[in-house]
């Protein structure tokens, strides 16, 4: 049930860590003085679920057992100092006063003073607020899966109030995670955010038609709450009620009753000012069923029938459809590596995360892993010198990793 939302305090023998040695000796060569504490946050692969944590869904997620390890100390200055280890990012030093976040420009260093900025309330939560401030309005999945994560199980993570339930993996199949290579800044441009406005527009003229108060509503999700009904119910709605064709502004306004100045001023994020055609219809359909596959999916874990793995293998398949065609969130490298893994041996493979680029998961049978990597890494990375220079950090099989901890040297 419901978890803890800060990170649990650890110590570490950092002599018998060559990591934590590397760090450690890079921090003092920098600042001329040991780190007083580490910081980790894993990182995370979404099961399934995708694009309706904003939307108000359960979505279900694992932490990964690759990290972020941090190290840090205090100082008597104001003056947040910050380098990474990777030198392709640049030293960067902010007075606590001056911090400014460019959202037209995502650097790496903004998204540590985005969290500075924002921690004065409950960690999880507050995490997903600080990444407003980037300019994208994403859900909170990754965030809670990073402090809620527990090694060995994945989570179904509801939201408001935020909720963590274990989903036991079925034992016989591993996850495995491959970047496609392709680069989505999701802050810079305004994919995600678009999406995110034409969820809370059907939400809002799917309200407003129902007779509800629909000004205050912004979410499918809670739509669907106000309604009282099923989701197949919120489906053949969305069916009745909305037009496949795109709408237009002009369209949306007129549905809704209000001048295009409203529309921008308490609608639509600042970034999605400029769009002008909106597909509602298709957009909702996703959303709904969507969440009926996630809780599908935690069904199966639960019941583990004899072919749960390819029912799960189904749910993932049918996801990634949805996200391609539905969603309009995949672009063609991920729908071919998609397709390379499946003709690699997984059973279920998808696009993970917001889309447009990053990174698949795969579901595949433990005794085919070592064939499923050295076909894919054929197919996909060796073919291009791009992908292949990158190709040891691109493709890896991982299991559910602990979520974010604090530690202090033993
Ligand atoms: C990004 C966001 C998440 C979620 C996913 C899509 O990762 O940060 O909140 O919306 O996209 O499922």
């Amino acid at each position: 049930m419901a978890d803890r939302a800060t990170p649990p305090q650890q110590s570490v023998q950092v002599s018998e860590s060559e990591r934590f040695m590397k760090l450690k000796d890079a921090f003092i060569s920098k600042y001329g003085l040991p780190p007083a504490f580490y910081a980790r946050a894993p990182g995370r692969v979404n099961l399934i679920g995708e694009h309706i944590d904003y939307c108000g869904y359960a979505v279900l997620p694992m932490a990964l057992e690759q990290d972020i390890l941090a190290a840090v100390t205090p100082t008597q200055t104001k003056i947040i100092q910050l380098a990474n280890t990777n030198p392709v990012y640049l030293d960067f030093n902010v007075h606590i006063n001056k911090i400014h976040i460019d959202t037209a420009k995502p650097l790496w260093q903004y998204y540590f003073l985005c969290g500075f900025k924002g921690i004065q309330v409950e960690l999880a939560e507050i995490c997903a607020k600080c990444e407003h401030y980037i300019g994208t309005e994403g859900g909170g999945m990754d965030q809670s899966i990073s402090f809620l994560a527990e090694k060995g199980t994945a989570k179904l993570i509801e939201f408001n109030p935020l909720r963590a339930t274990k989903v036991k993996l079925p034992s016989g199949a591993v996850f495995v995670i491959a970047n496609s290579c392709k680069e989505m800044n999701k802050a810079a441009t305004a994919h995600f955010n678009t999406r995110v406005m034409e969820c809370r527009l059907a939400a809002k003229i799917l309200a407003k038609a129902k007779g509800l108060e629909w000004q205050k509503l912004l979410k499918l999700g809670d739509l669907h709450t106000e309604l009282g009904v099923s989701l197949e119910t919120m489906l053949s709605t969305v069916e009745q009620m909305l037009h496949p064709e795109p709408y237009s502004r002009e369209e949306v306004c007129q549905r809704l009753g209000i001048s295009q100045g409203e529309l921008f001023s308490s609608i639509l994020s600042q970034n999605t000012h400029n769009v002008t055609s909106f597909k509602l219809y298709q957009r909702a359909k996703h959303v709904y069923s969507e969440a009926g596959r996630v809780l599908q999916f935690k069904k199966v874990c639960d019941e583990t029938p004899a072919n749960a793995l390819q029912l799960l293998g189904e749910l993932m398949n049918q996801s990634h459809v949805s996200c391609r065609d539905m969603y309009e969130c995949s672009c063609p490298e991920l729908d071919q590596l998609v397709d390379i893994c499946m003709q690699s041996g997984a059973v279920g493979s998808r696009l993970t995360g917001a889309g447009w680029g990053g990174c698949t998961v795969s579901m595949v049978p433990t005794d085919k892993l070592d064939s499923f990597l050295a076909k894919v890494q054929e197919v996909y990375y060796k073919a291009d010198a791009q992908r292949a220079a990158m190709q040891t950090q691109s493709l890896f099989a991982t299991q559910p990793g602990g979520g974010a901890a604090v530690y202090h040297e033993a």
